[in-house]
């Protein structure tokens, strides 16, 4: 049975197995939640983003894929990396959206993590509009056969704790 609870926040204090990071396909970081994840995490983080761009994803990560790394310095165990589609209004990528919620919890089941932290995937620079990103994350997290026992969904503004909120049963 996995709870799914809505915090108003950063998601880099959450103490939680598992975070999940809001990434591009290079996995070298950027802003917005990637980079306030890998400034409090520290360079560890990077240096297995690297890695894993060295060895596996030569190519980077593909969209709505996700990649677990050590979460450094902060309070979590692991970050969790999935890049999210960016927003379109003519192609519907909802599926990509999905998806990047499904495999972090595939992801979080494989590393043995309980407790995970996701953010408002690509409701940022990707610009997806939150009222339908929340739709999609809840319904995808609701769907998914999981070991996890809490999904924390992080909001770090108002607007996106409301569009949240309102998908809640
Ligand atoms: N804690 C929780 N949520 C946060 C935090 C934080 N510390 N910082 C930002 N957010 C929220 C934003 O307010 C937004 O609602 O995370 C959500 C996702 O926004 P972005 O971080 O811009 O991510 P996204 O829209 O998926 O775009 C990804 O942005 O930072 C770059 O490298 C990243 O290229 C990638 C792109």
């Amino acid at each position: 049975m996995t709870t799914i609870t809505l915090v108003r926040g950063d998601i880099t204090r959450q103490q939680v197995d598992a975070v999940v990071n809001a990434a591009n396909s290079s996995l070298l970081g950027g802003g917005g939640v990637d980079g306030a994840i890998h400034r409090a995490g520290g360079p560890e983080i990077l240096a297995e983003c690297r890695a894993l761009r060295a060895s596996h994803w030569g190519k980077g990560l593909p969209t709505g894929q996700a990649v677990a790394t050590t979460a450094g310095r902060m309070p979590a165990r692991w970050v969790i990396h999935t890049v999210g589609p960016v927003w379109s209004a003519t192609e519907d990528r909802s599926g990509l959206l999905a998806s990047c919620h499904r495999e972090s919890l595939r992801v979080a089941d494989e590393l043995g993590a309980r407790t995970v932290a996701f953010p408002a995937i690509s409701t940022g620079v990707y610009r997806w509009p939150l009222d339908d990103a929340a739709r999609i994350a809840m319904e995808a997290v609701r769907t998914t056969d999981t070991a996890v026992t809490e999904v924390r969904f992080v909001l770090f503004g108002e607007d996106a704790y409301t569009a949240f909120a309102a998908q809640q049963r």
